[in-house]
């Protein structure tokens, strides 16, 4: 009797020995964060940023893998690869969400910012916060906005009023709000990938884009586009977005800790953000590869007359009511 008592203890305890040991083998739950652009900007920062939180704070338990320069997914894909569970976040730019809502094409409308401080009062606004959820219906949640900044234009020619843009070719995000904006002008927009932009440029295959100094200067454009017109004329932020099946399967305790990490990166880029759009821009200046256009108040406001008819084309698809938001964010 005492021999099967002995016998039993044993037993118990190496079954409670195999599920301990099996528990704290568990596999660390995995965040592909995969975004496009280089390691050396907000975005990329960022990135980083939460991967080191994470690896600080969830050790064992979370573990965060960054995929920057398109290397896992490109604009075209990321979303398409978040539904299917391949990846768990990103961050593109809110000019790429045209195939899961037509509200965020609000950030692209043409001068409808004056600043950045405009923008993030936007963003943390109502309207700003109700649009992280615009994708919900499809799947997909933002957690918060990132900043990059304001877009110059960049060009093979100097830009300097709205036609010295007419007939030429500019590579564009995938937005419809954005190629009425060069058609406004009696350019010609093509929808391409970041990842081809370089290129693009350096064949002459596009006399032009739009982008942030950062972007600018971290791919090189400037060295392939002699002209820079600080036109400021729109901007180009994130939607730091996942999954809302992966999102709601994680435990409370992670994903309240994943989010904390997250919005401490964020708070991070958007510091780097500020930096980069002055340092960015005097690397520019100082590499003597590109000169900068600053416009006169009266050319700059040749460019808002031409581009703002823009805001009427698409008023109903994105609602007066979120346009009036956004004019009010600049008070
Ligand atoms: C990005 O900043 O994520 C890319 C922007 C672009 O496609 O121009």
């Amino acid at each position: 009797m005492a021999k099967n008592t002995i016998l039993l203890v044993s037993l118990m305890v190496a079954v409670a020995f195999v599920a301990s040991a099996t528990v704290s083998m568990a596999a660390p739950i995995v965040i592909k964060f995969s975004h496009v652009v280089a390691e050396n900007t907000p975005k990329g920062q960022m990135a980083n940023k939460f991967k080191e939180l994470v690896d600080q704070r969830l050790a064992g338990k979370v573990e965060v893998e960054v995929f920057p320069n398109s290397q896992l997914f490109g604009d075209n894909k990321v979303l398409e690869a978040m539904l299917l569970g391949d990846v768990q976040l990103a961050a593109p730019s809110l000019s790429k969400f045209k195939k899961y809502t037509k509200s965020l094409q609000i950030y692209d409308l043409p001068f409808l910012f004056k600043n950045m401080d405009a923008v993030e009062k936007f963003q943390q606004g109502p309207v700003g916060q109700k649009l992280l959820m615009a994708t919900k219906s499809k799947g997909l949640i933002g957690l918060g906005y990132l900043h990059n900044g304001l877009k110059q234009l960049s060009a093979s020619d100097p830009l300097r009023v709205p036609t010295d843009a007419a007939g030429k070719k500019f590579r564009i995000m995938s937005s419809d709000v954005l190629a009425a904006q060069f058609e406004a002008v009696g350019a010609m927009p093509l929808k391409k990938p970041f990842s081809e932009v370089f290129t693009l440029l350096q064949t002459k295959a596009i006399d032009g884009q739009e982008n942030t100094w950062s972007n600018i200067y971290s791919k090189k454009f400037f060295e392939v586009q002699p002209y820079i017109t600080e036109s400021n004329h729109g901007v180009l932020d994130y939607l730091v977005i996942t999954s809302t099946a992966f999102w709601t399967g994680l435990p409370d305790d992670i994903r309240t800790e994943v989010k904390k990490a997250l919005d401490e990166a964020i708070t991070f880029g958007n510091i780097v953000a500020a930096q980069k759009a002055t340092d960015d821009r005097q690397k520019i200046i100082d590499s003597k590869r590109s000169t900068i256009i600053e416009l006169t108040d009266a050319e700059r406001q040749q460019w808002v007359k031409a581009m703002k008819p823009v805001w009427k084309q698409f008023e109903k698809e994105i609602g007066k009511d979120y346009i009036d938001a956004a004019i009010q964010a600049n008070n």
